[in-house]
């Protein structure tokens, strides 16, 4: 038989700085968004509702401050990752380790020699890596002072980092993505767009304006890097989850497409296809939106297109107009319905497989640009065992369901780049702040309290994923 996975298919692992690590004063690094975030539950209703202050209360644990300690650990990690066979590492720049306070005029030469000994390290392994620009970490000063994405002004301080960032890193980075899960900025504008949304503000107008400054950011970031780098490669990155109609009424059918219009095909629409979409013109009216444009927009848009779509993918959504009678999805950060048909993770996101082959088709049939996977994964508890071993069979059965149905839409005729499962190594939760919201193929000796001695552990999964790259994607 046929292997499925191609040639060159790009396996690895996905990470962000914020969340692995920490040294969040080292090496003159500013304060990002990721740093003001306190650990435990309440961090998703922090995120998730209007008021938030940016501010560090001393009563309060802050995970990301330290977090998996990669800034001094990298070496170990990274060969770790070479040993599972890894092609590619995602990870992010933090940007305020390269300009702390994010308006300044020059960088920071220690921020660039941290990520110069990192990519040098991936090197040294083989292991290609592939950079987010921006992953929720937005440097707290430009949040303070500009009020994020909100402020034109930020447009050009981006301009300035990613300039530094490629004029470093030219030879040593081929795939680029620019902002993390941009739409995720229609649920959490603190993570995706920098600022809260204040109590008594309307949020229609900010959040839409801060993501049309991010669409010129990530097209004059495109077109840098298509002048500067030739041979590189730069995606946009989104949150794709399928929407499904909760039954066969066309009530909820079209309401299901509207989500999934505005949720999944919104930003890419314009980052893929460099226009704003026709569909957008009504809900911009509806809500009241008016965009403020600077002449030149536009076209900056239509010449900043990406060269690949990446994305995460850890559920889909079901939908019903009218929810009344239904409870909503516990714990899920996405909007919806319980779907009767799926199970859920102990943090109540769906595990729906078959919906990764429904994501890969819908975004191939619309763009027919290559794709990436570069997050997928369960987050679950993990039980370390007398003898030290940790037996984490729920995550293998995982992401072998989801890797067979990516083999599925290979077949099916879907162009895929790539998988990098999240949190390879285990990692702070980015919802959540947790510790132990578990993701990796790695143990990371570290908990909800802070306690722990980071020491690092082989799971079960390590040895499967192995076998799984080794094979091309065949030993599943
Ligand atoms: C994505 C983010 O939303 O999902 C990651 O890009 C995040 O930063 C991942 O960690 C998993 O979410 P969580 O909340 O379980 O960490």
């Amino acid at each position: 038989m046929a292997k499925r996975f191609p040639e060159g298919f790009l396996w690895g692992g996905a990470t962000a700085a914020n969340q692995i690590e920490g040294g969040f004063h080292e090496g003159n690094k500013g304060m990002n968004i990721a740093d003001v975030l306190p650990g435990g539950k309440e961090r998703l209703s922090l995120i998730s509702n209007p008021g938030f202050d940016f501010e560090i209360d001393p009563e309060k644990f802050y995970p990301n401050h330290e977090a998996i300690d990669f800034y001094h650990r990298y070496k170990e990690d990274i060969a770790l990752f070479a040993e599972m066979g890894f092609k590619v590492f995602r990870m992010s720049i933090a940007w305020t380790r390269i300009f702390p306070n994010g308006d300044e005029l020059e960088p920071n030469e220690e921020g660039l020699a941290f990520y110069d000994r990192v990519f040098d390290e991936l090197h040294k392994h083989g292991i290609e890596p592939v950079v987010t620009i921006s992953h929720y970490e937005m440097p707290v000063h430009l949040v303070k002072e500009y009020g994020g994405w909100r402020s034109r002004e930020v447009v050009a301080f981006f301009e300035r980092y990613v300039k530094a960032i490629f004029n470093r890193y030219q030879g040593k980075v081929k795939y680029w993505m620019t902002f993390n899960e941009i739409n995720s900025g229609l649920m959490m504008p603190i993570m995706g767009l920098g600022f809260s949304i204040q109590k008594e503000e309307d949020k229609y107008q900010p959040t839409f304006q801060a993501f049309h400054h991010q669409f010129v950011a990530s097209a004059k970031a495109v077109k840098l890097c298509h002048e500067m780098m030739p041979e590189a490669e730069i995606g946009c990155m989104i949150i794709f989850a399928p929407v499904y109609a909760y039954d066969s009424n066309p009530e909820n059918a079209m309401h299901a497409l509207q989500e999934e219009e505005l949720f999944n095909y919104f930003c890419a629409d314009v980052q893929v296809r460099g226009e704003y979409p026709a569909f957008i013109n009504r809900y911009f009216k509806e809500h009241g939106i008016e965009l403020e444009m600077e002449d030149g927009d536009l076209e900056i848009i239509k010449e900043g297109t990406v060269d690949y779509i990446g994305f995460s993918y850890y559920m889909s959504r079901t939908e019903k107009k009218d929810k009344s009678d239904l409870d909503g999805i516990q714990g899920n950060i996405m909007q919806g319905v319980k779907n009767p048909f799926l199970k859920a993770s102990d943090w109540g996101w769906e595990i729906d497989p078959i919906g990764l082959r429904i994501s890969l088709n819908k975004l191939y049939g619309r763009y027919e640009v290559p794709l990436f996977i570069v997050e997928n994964g369960l987050g679950a508890y993990d039980q370390v065992e007398e003898d030290g071993s940790i037996n984490d069979d729920y995550r293998i059965e995982y992401l072998r369901e989801h890797i067979e149905q990516m083999g599925e839409a290979i077949e099916d005729g879907v162009d895929l780049m790539g998988y990098t499962s999240w949190g390879c190594i285990d990692l702070v939760s980015a919802s959540s702040g947790e510790y132990s919201k578990r993701y990796g193929f790695i143990y990371v000796d570290k908990h909800d309290d802070g306690s722990g001695t980071l020491e690092r552990k082989r799971k079960k999964s390590f040895y499967w994923y192995k076998d799984v790259i080794v094979s091309d994607g065949e030993n599943l």
